[in-house]
């Protein structure tokens, strides 16, 4: 007997009636704009402030994504030509198109058997050059930010998070996005908490802060929503990513739903795992902090790339549709993205690979050029863990997949 697996929206299932009224609010109040409307809006205003309060930050700024997040960051942290940006081999194609989009070079760093940043790794990517580092906290787990952060600081190298995937994650009791000198987080639709399109940065330098609203508006700060000239460092251009008022409605709402989402998912994984835990041939990610997973994504290593692609058909064929083999994982791995393989110019004169200030840094994105975690992809699968899992459910995915590692 198969399984009819959920698809892996984590927010979505959590959606009611508060989420509702909030939107309808909005639109009947016809302030759909952040800064006016008929009546006076404060849905993004409140988001913000909640996120603050959250993950006890001094700033944090509602965007139109996590995309925009992070290029808004970048430009918050003054990254371009001549700039070198350490990321690591397994992230979304955002996370380097984002340093490729400002004339930066992205440097490929290792993961290791967490699924995230090797910090050995990271140690031999710095160069004279590197400007930022930008460890990802891949499917739901934190990064080891304490190591992370010794180098970094050693090297007096900025850090900037990138949390999009571990929503009310944390390390060693601290909250991920709070480690380094920005965090960003999307609210797309997979992750773990939603308002169908959104983002956010955190930050706790006022400088920052400023740099980055000034990029995700029009290039200049408000004062009471209105536009205003900010002193000569905030100065930017504007990318217009503003939040609107139903996304910062919606997005309000489920933040205050995160952390029983997370810890739904959290149970659901902990169950599949324990009933796994005897399973031959078959280990699991190691997870830098157990208690800081956010949940949304079980990750298991097989002993080969035969076993591992084989145990995939099965797993598919029994109903658990939307898993990977994480080299096959699409953009999320660094060989699988065309305009990084291929270095795209970013406009026929504009190749950032070309620029003088980046003469010296040569690198090589094709698959080969992170053995380590090439390794990795080739014998694990990500298996999504839905926030709205059933007993049965969770028993009958740890009978699928047990089934399919050991036939
Ligand atoms: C690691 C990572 N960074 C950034 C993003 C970009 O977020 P968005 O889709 O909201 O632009 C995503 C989204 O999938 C992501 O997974």
């Amino acid at each position: 007997m198969g399984i009819d697996w959920p698809y892996e929206f984590p927010g979505v299932y959590w959606v009611g009636k508060e989420e509702e009224e909030a939107v309808l609010e909005v639109l009947r109040n016809g302030s759909m704009f952040r800064y006016y409307g008929l009546k006076k809006p404060f849905y993004v205003d409140r988001f913000e402030e909640s996120a603050r309060n959250f993950y006890g930050v001094n700033y944090a700024l509602g965007l139109n994504s996590g995309t925009g997040a992070l290029i808004c960051s970048l430009a918050a942290l003054g990254i371009g030509p001549g700039c070198e940006v350490v990321i690591p081999s397994f992230l979304w194609v955002a996370t380097v198109g984002a340093v490729v989009q400002c004339g930066a070079i992205p440097v490929i760093c290792e993961v290791n058997d967490s699924f995230n940043i090797d910090p050995e790794d990271l140690e031999r990517k710095i160069t004279a050059k590197t400007k930022l580092i930008v460890p990802v906290h891949m499917a739901g787990a934190p990064c080891e930010m304490d190591k992370i952060m010794e180098i970094a600081d050693r090297h007096g190298i900025p850090v900037l998070e990138d949390c999009a995937q571990c929503n009310g994650g944390s390390f060693k009791g601290k909250k991920v996005g709070t480690f380094g000198r920005m965090g960003i987080f999307s609210l797309q639709l997979n992750k773990n908490i939603t308002c169908g399109e959104g983002g956010l940065i955190i930050t706790g330098d006022e400088r920052l802060y400023n740099r980055a609203f000034s990029a995700h508006d029009m290039g200049m700060i408000r004062k009471n929503g209105r536009l205003a000239l900010p002193d000569d460092y905030a100065v930017m251009w504007g990318n217009g990513r503003r939040m609107n008022e139903m996304c910062g409605a919606v997005a309000n709402v489920q933040l205050s739903k995160l952390p029983d989402i997370t810890g739904k998912m959290h149970s659901s994984k902990k169950r599949i795992k324990e009933m796994l835990q005897d399973t031959r041939g078959l280990e699991f990610r190691r997870l830098a902090d157990e208690a800081g997973d956010s949940g949304p994504f079980l990750v298991i290593i097989l002993e080969d790339e035969k076993t591992t692609l084989a145990a995939v058909e099965k797993m598919k064929r029994n109903g658990l549709h939307n898993i990977f083999r994480i080299a096959d994982y699409g953009l999320h791995i660094y060989f699988n993205i065309p305009a990084l393989v291929n270095k795209t110019p970013l406009s026929p004169s504009g190749n950032p690979w070309n620029l003088c200030a980046n003469k010296d840094s040569d690198y090589d994105y094709s698959k080969g050029a992170c053995p380590q975690s090439d390794k990795l992809f080739s014998r694990s699968i990500l298996i999504p863990v839905p926030s709205c899992l059933t007993a049965e459910q969770e028993e009958r995915a740890a009978q699928i997949i047990s089934e399919a590692v050991n036939f």
